[in-house]
């Protein structure tokens, strides 16, 4: 049956999200007859009623490219009506039948909280982060790993030239799967990560052992931009709000350098990656994933698998209830972290 779907991106970007706008609407219009609106800029472009019509001449060559052509924001409609009810005045002018969201944790909630109340919604998973629940994977992680990957391995041959400290600050908000890839992929000598509050004095002891033992007078530590120090060990400055009430993060490889370079007294630099791990060309593990997911998208719509995300489970896209997604992140796993410890000076 052919029905008409509002698309949409929410948060941060993330590359892949073409792909599986373009995975949506090829499947969308080819094999279903479906109309899709595209709205800008996430659940504002809802609000706002600023919408384009998606057709398959609009998504081409959009595979490769980074970014989102839709826009994207980290509006969220509860914030302005505890019952969002622009959006469904949005939903009712418009006469769609079904939306499809394409977000991290703030935007799956927000489309969860938006079922909850009765719209027909369905939820794609996206982060660089892959702080998700449930799915194994979200698109974009794969990319963001192998430009942390690339930038450590510039890295090393630079801080083994000048008998360097090499500090690198990768994403990851709330937990640390970008780091702990990048740190195992680059050969980290440490890595630093949200979920296990770090001591200084044994990073540096760490180095320590290394350069004086170990014959190697070069270092490479990865440090999610997210990672914190165990209470009491190192001073950190307070943290900055964003409008959306985000603490702002990036810069605590500043922090972590100053510590490491005055304690062993190593010269210590900083590179901080941001949003080069989040801009560009999605790496062809991302790209098979967002058109795995947009096609699941458009199917779990004429399935009426409403309140549901589609995920990643043992190679294979399920649907699972948004409500169990968005429930806890995914944190790094113990057996992953154990191996990264495995190399750890
Ligand atoms: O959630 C993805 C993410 O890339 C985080 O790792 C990071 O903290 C955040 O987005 C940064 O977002 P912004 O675009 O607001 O700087």
């Amino acid at each position: 049956m052919q029905v008409r779907i509002g698309v949409l991106t929410g948060g941060g970007d993330c590359p892949g999200l073409n792909a599986v706008i373009r995975a949506v609407v090829r499947k969308g219009i080819r094999h279903y007859g479906d109309e899709l609106y595209g709205f800008h800029d996430g659940w504002k472009g809802v609000v706002e009623n600023s919408y384009e019509l998606l057709d398959i001449s609009r998504m081409q060559y959009t595979l490769n490219l980074g970014g989102t052509v839709l826009g994207t924001s980290r509006y969220n409609p509860f914030k302005y009506d505890p019952e969002a009810r622009a959006v469904f005045e949005s939903v009712e002018r418009n006469s769609l039948d079904a939306v499809i969201a394409i977000g991290g944790e703030g935007t799956l909630s927000c489309t969860m909280e938006l079922h909850r109340r009765g719209l027909n919604a369905i939820g794609v998973p996206k982060t660089i982060d892959n702080d998700i629940g449930i799915t194994e994977r979200t698109f974009g992680f794969d990319t963001a790993v192998t430009i942390a990957t690339d930038a450590i391995d510039r890295l090393r041959t630079t801080a083994e030239s000048h008998n360097r400290v090499m500090v690198v600050e990768v994403m990851g908000r709330h937990v640390g799967h970008i780091a702990t890839w990048a740190g195992i992929a680059g050969g980290a000598t440490r890595t630093l990560i949200p979920e296990e509050p770090f001591d200084i004095d044994d990073v540096c002891r760490s180095l320590k052992k290394r350069h004086e033992e170990g014959g190697r007078f070069f270092s490479v530590v990865v440090v999610a931009e997210g990672a914190k120090p165990q209470p009491g060990t190192m001073e950190v400055p307070p943290e900055v709000l964003d409008e959306f009430g985000h603490v702002r993060l990036g810069g605590i490889a500043y922090q972590v350098a100053g510590e490491i370079e005055s304690r062993t007294g190593y010269e210590t630099r900083v590179t901080v990656l941001g949003h080069t791990q989040r801009g560009g060309t999605p790496t062809a593990y991302d790209r098979v994933l967002s058109t795995r997911f947009g096609v699941a998208a458009i199917d779990a719509v004429h399935a009426e698998k409403w309140g549901s995300m589609v995920a990643l489970s043992h190679d294979r896209i399920e649907t699972v209830p948004l409500v169990d997604a968005v429930a806890e992140l995914k944190t790094v796993s113990p057996e992953l972290w154990a191996t990264a410890k495995q190399f750890f000076a």
